[in-house]
């Protein structure tokens, strides 16, 4: 029997408990998904997503004056080092954002003022640094590669209310901050995905805060993962119409074609943020008087339940959200990104609490007993 037999493997390590946290549960059986103890849809509406950063660094809900010393902390650091603004204005102008977030952060890792020191409670700070860091980076970013002046964060802002302000140069109504916060939430955190288990791999190698939040950002990027957002939004637009829905999904079925924004590796159920997701699309699409995108979506998740018996996951509802706030679709992905930091962060300083490298094991496949030639005979 092989190593992977044994193990029981069907590969992708699915099924695999890499590690234990106090930070969140996700319940694929149930559908239900819970964070430090308090399930989503008890949270989602209750809390705004600074009180989750706390929830989730802190392991419990904060009162007024924590709060308040958490937002204007997080207000404080919000600063750019000058180093990461020229490079941030250096990059080409059509530089996918998610790769100009990558870079920057790493270089948030140079400027930072702790930069060699890492002891847990520098990464600590880093932690908060990069959390109110990483949404002025990306709203930067979309500023300058449209040429445009880089305005101060306003310091009286919360963390969605700024990044729309600073994106949309104009204060959003509130609705729209609502809308960004419950978004906030709902990607905060969520077991041991992709990113944030590759950016507990870079920390439990005893590497830094940077490093680590550098490597989630590259995981959550792709496609399968909180890339998917942003492919949602370009099938909906690519199908065009409510009347054409079918013939386009049955064909991209047929093609074996992944459809953005459904199936999950843990929820066997409906992923509980979905259906939170839909009734804020479905109210922003009422309002706006265009309910295309929710209509089609609908029909779409309809379809994928019957051909396929797969449920939309949180990518495929947030992608329309966005999209009625009016955020550039190549903004989606960052949007989860800024959210996630808040989780990758917490976990890399969990992993750190009591560490141990991680390391599996593959199984070789290749030949064996080859007999090394003299070059000029190969
Ligand atoms: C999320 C995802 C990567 C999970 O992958 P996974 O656990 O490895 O599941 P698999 O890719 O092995 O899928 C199992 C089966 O369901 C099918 N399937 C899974 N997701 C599908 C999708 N979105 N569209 C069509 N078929 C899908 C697979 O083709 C496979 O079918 P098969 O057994 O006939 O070959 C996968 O569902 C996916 O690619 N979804 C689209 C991207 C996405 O929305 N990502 C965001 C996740 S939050």
């Amino acid at each position: 029997m092989t190593k992977a037999e044994e193990s029981n493997s069907k590969g992708g390590m699915e099924g695999t408990v890499a590690a234990t946290t106090r930070l969140s549960d996700v319940q694929g059986l149930t559908g239900k998904l819970i964070y430090c103890g308090y399930d989503i849809n008890d949270l989602a509406g209750k809390v705004n997503y600074e009180e989750v950063v706390y929830l989730l660094h802190q392991g419990q809900l904060p009162n007024c004056s924590q709060l308040e010393s958490l937002r204007q902390e997080l207000t404080r650091q919000r600063e750019l080092p000058s180093g990461a603004i020229d490079l941030l204005r250096s990059l080409p102008t059509d530089t996918q954002p998610m790769n100009a977030i990558r870079t920057v952060v790493s270089a948030l890792g140079c400027f930072d003022p702790e930069a060699n020191d890492v002891s847990f409670e520098a990464q600590r700070r880093k932690a908060t640094r990069l959390i109110a860091q990483i949404p002025i980076v990306t709203a930067y970013f979309h500023l300058s590669r449209q040429g445009k002046p880089l305005p101060y964060p306003d310091p009286g802002l919360g963390e969605a209310e700024n990044f729309l302000y600073l994106i949309n140069g104009r204060k959003p109504n509130e609705e729209e901050i609502e809308t960004l916060d419950l978004c906030y939430v709902l990607h905060a955190d969520h077991g041991m995905n992709a990113s944030t288990f590759s950016s507990r791999v870079t920390i439990a190698t005893l590497s830094d805060m940077h490093s680590a939040i550098c490597s989630a950002i590259g995981t959550l990027k792709g496609p399968l993962h909180g890339g998917a957002n942003e492919g949602v939004i370009r099938m909906l637009q690519d199908i065009g119409s409510l009347e054409a829905v079918d013939a386009a999904i049955g064909e991209k079925l047929e093609r074996k074609e992944k459809i953005m924004g459904f199936g999950h590796r843990v929820y066997k159920v409906l992923d509980p943020r979905a259906p939170l997701l839909m009734r804020v699309s479905q109210r922003l699409g009422d309002k706006v008087g265009d309910s295309r995108w929710i209509r089609m979506s609908q029909r779409i998740a309809e379809l994928m339940k019957e051909k396929k018996k797969l449920n939309a996951n949180v990518d495929f509802y947030s992608a329309s959200v966005y999209y009625s706030l009016g955020i550039p679709i190549d903004l989606f992905t960052p949007l989860f990104a800024i959210a996630r930091t808040s989780g990758w962060t917490a976990h890399v300083l969990e992993q750190l609490t009591n560490n141990r490298l991680i390391r599996p094991e593959s199984e070789y496949e290749g030949p064996t007993d080859l007999q090394v030639k003299p070059i000029d005979e190969r």
